[in-house]
C-alpha cells in the first residue's frame, strides 16, 4: 500500500454529521471502502458501513489509553467536534485528546469542524473550537480547519414549539445567518480528508444566501402554511423563557448566546469556500425548506 492509499479515519463516524461524510467518501468521492477508518462510541451503529468493508473501531476522546491506537494506521484524520456541551472545558479536553493521540499514532493531517469566527466571539461553546484549533496549530501535523456555519437542520430543535405556540422569541436582532445544509458540510469535510492537501488552512463554510431570524420565519411560516410571529427579547427574557421550559440555567445560557452572537454578526458572512473545496455551490436554503416541506408542514 503506497502512502497515498493509507486510510482515512473519521471519528465520531455514528453522529449524523459522520455518516453523511462516510456516505460521501464511498458513493461521492469513489474511495475504497477498505480505505475508510470510522471510529465511534458505538460500532454497533455502523454495521451497515462495516458490512460494506469500512473499518470499524471503537473509540471515545475520554478513553485516552485507547485513542492512538484506535487511530494507528490513519494517514489523515476527521475530528469531527463532539456534543459534550453540559459542562465547561469538557469537550475541549476531549479535542485536545484527540489531537494528542492523531499525533502519537502518526497521522499527518487532521480535519477539525470548527465554527466561524471563534476568536472573541460571545458564543459561549467558542473557547472549545477555538482551543481546539490553536492545539492544532501547535501540533506537529498538517490542518485544515472548516469554519462550519449552522446547519439548516438546526430548525428542528425549536420547530415544533415555534409552530405550536405560534410565536419565535428571539434576542438576535437583526443579525443574520448564512447557514447551510448538513449535508454539504459532510461533503466538505469529506473532500477535504480525501484532498492530498497538507498546508494549515482555514476555510469558513457559509451558505450562499444569509438570513435574518424575521426572514426565516417568513419562509419557514409559508413551507408550514401556519403563521409565525417574531418576538424580539432581551437576552436575559431568553435565558427566563428557556429555564422555565425546564433547560438547566447553564444551558440555557449556552443556548441564548448563539442569539448573541448572531446578533453581533458571528455567523453572517457569506463565502465562497464551499465551492473552493467541493466545486459545487452549496444548496439554498428555498431548496432545502422544499425538500424538507413534509417534514415541516408535519411537525
Ligand atoms: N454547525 C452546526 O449547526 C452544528 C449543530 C449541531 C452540532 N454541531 C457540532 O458538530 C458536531 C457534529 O454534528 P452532528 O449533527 O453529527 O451531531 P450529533 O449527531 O449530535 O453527533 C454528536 C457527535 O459527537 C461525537 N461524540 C460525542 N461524545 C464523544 C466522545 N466522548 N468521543 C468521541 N466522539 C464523541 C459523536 O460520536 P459517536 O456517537 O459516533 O461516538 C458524534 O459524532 C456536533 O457534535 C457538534 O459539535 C454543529
Amino acid at each position: 500500500m503506497s502512502t497515498s492509499q493509507l486510510p482515512l479515519l473519521v471519528t465520531g463516524a455514528s453522529g449524523h454529521l459522520g455518516q453523511r461524510v462516510i456516505a460521501h467518501l464511498l458513493n461521492t468521492l469513489k474511495i475504497p471502502a477498505g480505505q475508510i477508518i470510522a471510529t465511534t462510541r458505538n460500532p454497533e451503529a455502523l454495521a451497515g458501513f462495516a458490512a460494506k468493508g469500512v473499518i470499524v473501531r471503537k473509540a471515545d476522546f475520554e478513553d485516552t489509553a485507547a485513542l492512538a491506537k484506535a487511530f494507528t494506521g490513519a494517514r489523515r484524520l476527521l475530528l469531527i467536534s463532539t456534543d459534550a456541551l453540559d459542562r465547561p472545558g469538557r469537550r475541549l479536553a476531549q479535542h485536545i485528546n484527540a489531537v494528542q493521540a492523531a499525533v502519537d499514532a502518526g497521522v499527518q493531517h487532521v480535519v477539525y469542524t470548527s465554527m466561524p469566527k471563534p476568536a472573541g466571539s460571545p458564543l459561549l461553546i467558542a473557547p472549545d473550537h477555538l482551543g481546539t484549533e490553536q492545539a492544532l496549530s501547535a501540533a506537529p501535523l498538517s490542518w485544515t480547519v472548516l469554519r462550519n456555519n449552522w446547519y439548516f437542520e438546526n430548525l428542528f430543535m425549536s420547530l415544533q414549539q415555534v409552530l405550536a405556540s405560534g410565536q419565535w422569541f428571539t434576542a438576535a436582532g437583526d443579525g443574520k445567518i448564512a447557514h447551510i445544509a448538513r449535508d454539504d458540510l459532510a461533503l466538505a469535510a469529506a473532500a477535504a480528508l480525501a484532498s492530498n492537501d497538507t498546508g494549515k488552512a482555514t476555510y469558513t463554510l457559509s451558505g450562499a444566501e444569509a438570513f435574518t431570524t424575521a426572514e426565516i420565519a417568513r419562509l419557514v411560516s409559508q413551507t408550514a402554511g401556519k403563521p409565525i410571529q417574531v418576538v424580539q427579547v432581551p437576552v436575559e427574557g431568553l435565558i427566563q423563557g428557556l429555564v422555565d421550559a425546564g433547560l438547566p440555567e447553564g444551558l440555557a445560557a449556552v443556548f441564548a448566546s448563539f442569539d448573541t452572537n448572531t446578533r453581533a454578526g458571528g455567523v453572517a458572512d457569506i463565502t465562497g469556500d464551499f465551492r473552493k473545496l467541493t466545486g459545487v455551490a452549496p444548496l439554498a436554503y428555498r431548496d432545502w425548506l422544499l425538500a424538507n416541506k413534509a417534514a415541516i408542514s408535519g411537525t
